[in-house]
């Protein structure tokens, strides 16, 4: 599974990136979903088509304007999308109606970040720069960094994960906090230490939220330096304020001397935002902690943006620069949550709360999959719970359900039965669902070409058999209802399609006998 979770680059077919959003994701952004499937009838194309055909007829001829017609409505056909009520209600995963699913580490392509369940969310995440190494940011192959994944992801509210990166180590943790109308709080603690002896390297973290073409964010500098918060608004999320604490020691005490730079600067597009970054560092930035030698790093400078792009959208970003070990909190507070809040969620509460959710995982765990019951080992129930963790916490992959979904729907069947019916909801009018799903411009950008398009005599091998013969018995009889003609279509699309020689046998179709296995 850690797979999944695939790293940019690499030398085989099979090593490609399989980056994808979530269903939802695409579900839910007007604008994918045109891509994926245009709107029933869209007038305006059916009128240009139609006159382009006249235009065809008059200066080629009938035969090649029908020959014209009948191409573009079988291509139309294709990406006409099935005509049953929708599997998933309209209004069933906003904030509102789907508060605990809203945010998420959505973005499993990076090595932290998170980000809404809404059509063009504002994202946040974390890039970090050893001075005399590389900018960390995407999970990219042979980058250096040794390790990453979750240790324990819940899937919905609480995560830990450790990274290791030429010397340093990194725990991103997560906690959300559920209160108001907009999907709660969240907080972050990233822990920095350093193995083996020797000076430490000077190390910086960049905190940032960007917005993709809706929202605003408006920065609260502390001294004109330091970015202390970020006040924003979005559609969906409404109002928010995003605070940078100051470092504090490994025990959380005291503060901890740091430098700090800040950017503002127009995305021209999410998958810009490494670039981005990299060009707006500058080599003039200096470390001086009292009585002791001053050091030059590279720091983000001023207004950047990059030449030529025009923006789509903000990024805000919050550079730390110190000597590790030390602790960095981050807080997002929802406007609509002040009245539910008890006090800021940083410091010994959100260790209080990390523990809680620690040992709450640990229970579930065991109640689910009872391997403590069944002899295994402490190192082995690790192992089994980074496994599952790192599924849920790269849920942006689902889109492929099957086996994925029978691990998820032992651990969270409702989750897996709306992942479910997101796939469904795929379907086109003959009852082929595209196999694989690369959505959005941060997904598409990791992503070959030639492994976009989407060719609609593949079938998706029917391991969704398996996840639905577990989903299926346990599942409400409204789901029963909304799913049925979705699957008949789907069912009846594979029974035609993809029959063998014999009756009642099944070939699947997915790859060309003549293609060389590449493992
Ligand atoms: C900002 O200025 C105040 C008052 O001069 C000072 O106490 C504080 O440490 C400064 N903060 C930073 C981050 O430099
Ligand atoms: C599946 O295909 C077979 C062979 O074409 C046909 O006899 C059968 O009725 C089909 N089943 C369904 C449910 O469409």
């Amino acid at each position: 599974m850690a797979g999944e979770r695939r790293r940019r680059g690499g030398d085989g077919p099979r090593e490609r990136p399989r980056e994808r959003l979530r269903d939802r994701d695409r579900d839910r952004d007007p604008k994918l979903r045109q891509q994926q499937k245009p709107p029933r009838g869209s007038g305006r194309g059916r009128t240009a088509l139609a006159l382009t055909a006249a235009a065809a007829a008059l200066a080629l001829g009938l035969a090649a304007a029908v020959a014209e017609w009948k191409r573009w409505s079988e291509a139309s056909r294709l990406v006409t999308p099935h005509p049953a009520p929708p599997a998933v209600p309209p209004g069933s995963t906003g904030p509102l109606a789907s508060p605990a699913y809203f945010w998420g580490t959505y973005r499993p392509h990076v090595y932290f970040g998170m980000k809404t369940r809404s059509p063009r969310a504002v994202v946040t995440g974390l890039m970090w720069l050893q001075h005399g190494s590389n900018l960390r940011h995407a999970s990219e192959q042979n980058d250096g960094v040794s390790r990453y994944g979750w240790l324990m992801h819940d899937g919905e509210n609480f995560g830990v994960q450790e990274i290791r990166d030429e010397g340093l180590v990194l725990r991103t943790e997560f906690v959300k906090q559920p209160g108001g109308d907009h999907g709660g709080d969240w907080s972050w603690r990233v822990t920095v230490k350093t193995e083996g002896k020797g000076p430490a390297p000077l190390l910086s973290l960049f905190f940032y939220v960007a917005t993709d073409g809706q929202g605003t964010l408006r920065p609260v500098l502390e001294n004109g330096t330091r970015l202390a918060a970020v006040a924003g608004t979005a559609e969906e999320l409404g109002d928010f304020t995003l605070t940078f604490l100051p470092p504090t020691g490994e025990g959380g005490e005291g503060p901890k001397y740091a430098s700090y730079n800040f950017l503002a600067a127009g995305v021209p597009g999410l998958h810009r935002l490494t670039d981005l970054v990299r060009q707006s560092l500058r080599e003039s930035s200096v470390f001086s902690p009292p009585g002791r030698p001053r050091r030059r790093f590279f720091g983000v400078s001023g207004a950047g943006g990059l030449p030529g792009e025009p923006p789509r959208g903000q990024l805000l970003l919050h550079q730390v620069t110190l000597e590790p070990p030390a602790v960095l909190e981050v807080t997002l507070e929802s406007g609509s949550a002040a009245g539910a809040r008890r006090g800021r969620l940083a410091g010994p509460a959100l260790s209080a709360a990390l523990a809680r959710h620690a040992a709450a995982f640990e229970r579930r765990f065991e109640d689910t999959f009872g391997l403590e019951a069944r002899g295994a080992s402490l190192p082995q129930r690790r192992f089994a719970q980074a496994a599952l963790s790192e599924m849920l916490g790269g849920i942006g992959f689902l889109p492929r359900p099957g086996f994925h979904l029978l691990l998820l729907g032992r651990w969270d069947p409702a989750l897996a039965r709306d992942i479910l019916a997101h796939w469904l909801d795929l379907l086109n009018a003959d009852g082929w669902i595209p196999r694989e799903q690369i959505l959005g411009e941060e997904a598409r950008a990791r992503v070959p070409a030639e492994f976009v398009l989407q060719h609609s005599e593949t079938a998706n091998p029917p391991t969704l058999l398996l996840a639905l013969e577990r989903l299926l018995p346990d599942a409400p009889l409204p789901y029963l209802r909304r799913l049925f003609p979705r699957l008949r279509a789907w069912f009846e699309w594979l029974n035609r399609t993809q029959a063998g020689p014999e009756p009642f046998t099944f070939r699947w179709r997915g790859r060309d006998p003549p293609t060389p296995s590449a493992s």
